[in-house]
């Protein structure tokens, strides 16, 4: 057997509640694992209520919080401090305010030692992607909050993660640009082996664009179910309004309702 791109074993996390100085447990006992598929990108995307700890499993792979128990590896190794072998794109995202457009999106290349011609054909070609080019050297300030989103996933995917985590990504943007960027997303993952884990609370949103759904109990976090979304290897716009799609929607929404635990604020739509 391989080594899998992502072995979450068992892993539980708390907090401390500054208040009451109490534990608060955010994630329980969750475990799942992604495989290495050579040549294939893919999608695992993480649904549930608001406040159940989604955000607490992503923040766990990126190293930005330690775990209380249990055992998080990225392909074989111990995951560390955040590294360019994982990219983040979070909910509310805050870019550089001292760099330019071009320079927030270049930052990472820039790190990596990338040549400057070569920079600035790449994030070119990114910018024009997420539509930013005429905002190239402006600062982020001047920016609204959805081009700013776009920003932060233009740059996160020019780093070109292999593993590429994704909270709430899209929830600023408006519909037509929401539909942009899962296709940015999407394409991505069709030239090349990334995986991508991505939170969000919408149905359509989680059955467009998952290989794999796990649906997450409120607080503390338990997956309660997965669903493999088999058939749309060759994803389209179009194949929102196939039948075959609103069975896979009807589907978890049906689980959702079986589920009370779940429902809070997901929400079906765009
Ligand atoms: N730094 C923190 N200190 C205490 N509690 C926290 C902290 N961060 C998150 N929590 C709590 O942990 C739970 C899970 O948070 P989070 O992972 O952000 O949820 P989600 O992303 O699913 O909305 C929430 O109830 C939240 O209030
Ligand atoms: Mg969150």
């Amino acid at each position: 057997m391989t080594t899998p791109r992502l072995d979450f074993d068992h892993v539980t996390v708390r907090y401390l509640d500054q208040k009451t100085q109490k534990r608060i447990e955010a994630v329980r006992d969750v475990s799942f694992r992604i495989e290495d598929k050579p040549t294939l990108g893919e999608m695992v995307v993480f649904l549930g209520p608001s406040g159940c700890g989604k955000s607490t499993i992503l923040k766990a792979i990126a190293g930005l919080l330690p775990i209380d128990e249990g055992r998080i590896e990225v392909t074989g190794a111990p995951v560390g401090p955040p590294g360019k072998d994982r990219g983040m794109v979070f909910q509310a995202y805050t870019s550089f305010a001292w760099l330019t457009v071009r320079e927030n999106v270049e930052y990472g290349l820039r790190l990596a030692g990338v040549a400057p011609a070569e920079r600035r054909a790449r994030s070119l070609e990114m910018l024009k992607a997420v539509d930013l080019v005429d905002s190239a050297d402006a600062y982020p300030k001047a920016l609204s909050g959805g081009m700013k989103q776009r920003v932060a996933i233009a740059r996160t995917l020019l780093n070109n993660p292999k593993v590429l985590l994704m909270d709430e990504p899209f929830g600023a943007l408006d519909p037509n640009t929401r539909w942009g960027m899962q296709g940015l997303v999407l394409d991505m993952l069709r030239r090349s082996d990334n995986t991508v884990l991505f939170v969000t609370h919408d149905v359509s949103e989680a059955v467009y664009l998952a290989d794999t759904i796990y649906v997450l109990s409120s607080r503390p976090a338990q997956i309660v179910h997965r669903i493999d979304v088999p058939f749309f290897a060759d994803r389209s716009f179009g194949v929102k309004s196939t039948p075959q799609f609103r069975e896979v929607e009807d589907h978890l929404l049906g689980l959702l309702h079986q589920s009370p635990h779940v429902q809070g604020n997901i929400r079906v739509g765009v």
